[in-house]
């Protein structure tokens, strides 16, 4: 089986990139899919977590991605098993050029975490600007969706927020609100999907859609004929059209992977 790979990135630091990874891969890892992490930061938050995993955590293979110094090969370091089935990228902050190039060329998918602040909100607009305007994502078919991340309880709307989403009519999958579930997710090694229930309640279910859109695979209609093999549809997308294409439209409309 191929290898899905969704990349998390937003150039802005401090947006909550190793934190998605890390619980999207445990969300994967809890449910027996053969996962993934492949860390492009040097920081390699990511790559750190996966060594503060229990014993007795399912195994999520760690591979780094950051340039490399004293002599070690990048290729033997970014190996991925290949029967891994979900691979989750984690981009550095400040990313640019040929660096976004090589993850792009890699990934299925893309999520954006944005804090809900004026400042984030600002520059992960011109990002997504500039992404949409590379090109690579409609020649490639990579799915992009935006997650509102640290919402305030006492402020669950942001309007800058919605209103910036909506003028590039990206989905929003949802609003991961401020908690500590995530540091304590973040020191313990493990995901919040992998932690007591009754205290990651609320934050499972916030963070349920982002693992159920990566999870869903896009099924491509030409011409009214459906291109992709049809399996039980777990959860349905609005459809886009794509611009350049007449006669394709890209219906969101998710099935499991096999
Ligand atoms: N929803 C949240 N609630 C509480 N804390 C959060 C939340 N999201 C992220 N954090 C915390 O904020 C800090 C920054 O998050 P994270 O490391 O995920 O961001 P990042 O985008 O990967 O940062 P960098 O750009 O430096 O790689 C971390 O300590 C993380 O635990
Ligand atoms: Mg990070």
């Amino acid at each position: 089986m191929r290898t899905h790979t969704t990349l998390v990135i937003n150039p802005k630091g401090g947006s909550g990139k190793s934190t998605v990874t890390a619980n999207l891969a445990s969300y994967f890892a809890a449910n027996d899919v053969l996962t993934a992490i492949m860390d492009y930061d040097p920081q390699g938050s990511s790559l750190n977590w996966l060594r503060q995993r229990p014993q007795h955590a399912v195994r999520i293979h760690g591979a780094n991605a950051a340039p490399q110094r004293g002599g070690r090969l990048r290729s033997v370091e970014m190996h991925v098993p290949q029967d891994t089935q979900q691979l989750i990228i984690d981009a550095p902050a400040g990313a640019s050029g040929l660096l976004i190039q090589e993850m792009l060329g890699r990934a299925h998918c893309i999520v954006i975490p944005v804090a809900a602040s004026a400042i984030d909100i600002h520059a992960t607009a011109n990002f997504i600007r500039d992404l949409l305007l590379g090109g690579r994502i409609r020649e490639r078919n990579i799915r992009l969706a935006v997650v509102a991340n640290r919402v305030r309880k006492s402020m669950p709307g942001y309007e800058p927020l919605e209103r910036f989403l909506n003028s590039l009519n990206l989905p929003m999958l949802t609003r991961l609100v401020d908690s500590d579930v995530y540091l304590k997710a973040e020191e313990t090694g493990l995901g919040i999907f992998e932690m007591e229930f009754a205290a990651t309640a609320a934050e499972r279910q916030q963070f349920l859609p982002i693992a159920e859109w990566v999870a869903a695979r896009p099924q491509l209609i030409v011409e009214g004929r459906v291109q992709a093999p049809s399996l039980p549809v777990r959860s349905i997308l609005p459809a886009a059209a794509v611009a350049s294409r007449p006669g394709l439209r890209i219906i969101t409309k998710g099935f499991q992977p096999q």
